[in-house]
């Protein structure tokens, strides 16, 4: 198959570790006989050092011709620090969304057999924990209009669904939970939001075509809650924009690292795979940042593209690397390789090893 995947590697860890992911996926390319095309582009602070805007018109316009895209993270302290900053690395991921179409953000989490330990969770809680969150991604309050007052004393963020917003959501959910445990949690707070009990009726009605998924409903505050205390009770969770980005940054703990999480964001025309995990400046440069999440988001690339066993192969040789304890510190502060070491060990267990067998 031929594909053309655009780079957006951005700012921070993130050029690191996507070159990590570039590298398995060539190894992929050669294993399977593939052609991979790479081309890069700025985003994020980078862009914004560059060109002044997060997201430059050939960023946006490479985006769109291309197959798919890897994402890097993007984020820069020079803007956290200045909430009064008119342009940030952030609007740059936001709009590449929205212009994308790129409505439904699918978050897989499970605990790692070898990492149970390694979870602040009690391993008893989280062993055989495996869940996804399906995250609708381009509406909710992050896009709802936002004001500011004249003296910047009074300010409101405007959260807005539509049903149809809902729908293609939801089926996507259950189309998932087919595929999986036949089950549906809708996380929302229908207690007091008007758009949560909009997504309760809407979510309930399309539940009728799917008889054979158990669908059932959890206040987010609830939801926060039980996936601590009961986080194998989750098989596919599905939430608005908001809740969705705080409880996957909540459920990767069940992972034992938030540097294993990784994500695809679809739409009907493009798609665009990122580790969950942000740009991680206290880290840039060091070669301590964890490859994997952007590893395993490039598996989820493969599988978009229903390359499966390819994916497979990769998820396979993550698993090997950390039975092997080949990670970053991380997941073992004892016996910690570099990012780049254990990207190399990865892509060589894809070249070399006939034996890396799926499961
Ligand atoms: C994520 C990130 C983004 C989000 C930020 C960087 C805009 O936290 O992908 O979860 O909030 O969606
Ligand atoms: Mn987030």
């Amino acid at each position: 198959m031929k594909l053309n995947i655009a780079v957006l590697a951005g700012d921070g860890i993130g050029p690191e570790i996507t070159q990590q992911s570039i590298k398995v996926l060539k190894a992929i390319a050669e294993r399977f006989d593939h052609e991979f095309l790479f081309e890069e582009a700025v985003v994020g602070a980078s862009a914004i050092d560059l060109t002044e805007n997060p997201l430059p018109d050939a960023t946006l316009d490479l985006c769109k011709k291309s197959d798919a895209v890897l994402f890097g993270a993007i984020g820069d302290p020079k803007y956290d620090n200045n909430p009064a900053a008119k342009v940030r690395p952030e609007q740059g991921l936001l709009k590449l969304r929205k212009e994308l179409g790129l409505f439904a953000n699918i978050r897989p989490v499970r605990a790692f057999e070898r990492l149970l330990e390694h979870s602040p969770l009690r391993p008893d809680r989280i062993e055989g924990a495996d869940m996804v969150i399906y995250r609708e991604l381009t509406g909710g309050i992050y896009f709802g209009e936002k004001t500011l007052s004249e003296d910047e004393r009074e300010a409101s963020d405007l959260c807005v669904y539509t049903a149809e917003e809902i729908e293609r959501m939801t089926h996507l959910a259950f189309e998932a939970a087919q595929k999986r445990r036949n089950k549906v949690t809708l996380v929302d707070k229908a207690n007091v939001l008007e758009t949560s009990r909009l997504w309760r009726r809407t979510v309930k009605e399309i539940a009728k075509d799917y008889p054979d998924v158990e669908l059932d409903f959890l206040y987010v505050d609830n939801a926060a809650m039980q996936m601590i205390i009961n986080p194998k009770q989750f098989d596919v969770i599905l939430t608005e924009n908001m809740f969705g980005d705080i409880i996957s940054d909540e459920a990767s703990v069940i992972g034992g690292s938030i540097g294993l999480l990784a994500s695809a964001s679809v739409g009907k025309e493009h798609a665009l795979f990122e580790p969950i995990h942000g740009s991680y400046p206290q880290a840039a440069g060091k070669g301590i940042a964890n490859p994997i999440a952007s590893i395993l988001s490039a598996a989820m690339l493969l599988e978009h593209f229903n390359l499966l066993e390819e994916a497979a192969i990769i998820q396979a040789a993550v698993d090997k690397s950390l039975e092997m304890n080949i990670c970053t510190s991380d997941i073992n502060k004892e016996s910690s390789y570099s990012t780049e070491k254990v990207g190399t060990f990865i892509e060589g267990l894809i070249l070399d090893n006939e034996d890396l067998k799926i499961n």
